[in-house]
């Protein structure tokens, strides 16, 4: 089964939130696992109002340390007492605006997944590094910074590919998910501007998981068509 989680970002307060939700518990979603990503202050009300669904709950970032004196940081302990079993790591705009590194994204993952929670971890070059020729060094870096676990789930999200409008070929986004299996031995979804009209041949890959959607997670229509795309895809 493909897995599609949608990456909020930081869009959708508490009441956007509700609003999507209550929208989301009423589609027929089978054959997909279906992931949503609020921001931490629409946590509460997603995991309220998805409850008795199939529909998962994550937040988009977590701390290694069950508490401490870390300004700003979200603890694994304190979303599972919310309810929410999940975390994204090392997004690359934490990468590119907030200064997490591989080191960062391997602790939090490695926290995350030792308090039990489920963990999406990103990966992906940017457009120098591919110009550059280094796509392959720099991905084989990234994943080396995450320990398999049954848990853990990588992102392929080349970073030129994010928000762009760019999405990878079938052929790039195949390619770089067959080597990033090749060092670490799990689930790898891909992220880049996924929309519903090149979810299913991005989604028909060998190596394609599932997909990690940003903009077009935003809107009930764009993302349950990606849902459904997924679905769609015999395994
Ligand atoms: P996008 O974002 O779908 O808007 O390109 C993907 C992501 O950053 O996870």
């Amino acid at each position: 089964m493909k897995l599609i989680a949608g990456n909020w970002k930081m869009f959708k307060g508490p009441g956007a939130a509700a609003e999507f939700c209550l929208g989301l518990r009423e589609e027929e979603l089978e054959g997909v696992d279906v992931v949503v990503t609020p921001p931490f202050v629409s946590l509460a009300v997603a995991v309220q109002l998805l409850a008795g669904t199939e529909i998962a709950v994550a937040a988009q970032n977590v701390h290694w340390d069950e508490e401490g004196a870390y300004t700003g940081e979200i603890s694994p302990a304190m979303l599972l007492e919310l309810g929410v079993y999940g975390a994204i790591v090392g997004h690359s705009e934490r990468r590119q605006y907030f200064g997490e590194n591989d080191e960062t994204a391997g602790k939090r993952a490695q926290g995350a997944l030792a308090a039990g929670m489920f963990v999406i971890g990103c990966v992906g070059e940017t457009e120098e590094e591919r110009e550059r020729g280094e796509t392959e060094s720099v991905l084989r870096r990234q994943v080396s910074a995450f320990e398999a676990d049954d848990n853990l789930v990588l992102a392929y999200e080349p970073v030129w590919a994010i928000g762009t409008g760019k999405t990878a070929t079938p052929e790039i986004a195949q390619d770089a998910h067959a080597l990033i299996k090749s060092v670490l031995d799990v689930p790898v979804l891909y992220g880049g501007s996924v929309k519903p009209d090149n979810a299913a041949v991005l989604l028909s890959q060998p190596d394609v998981d599932g997909a990690l959607v940003g903009g077009a997670s935003l809107e009930l229509e764009s993302f349950t068509a990606i849902c459904r795309a997924a679905a769609n895809i015999p395994s």
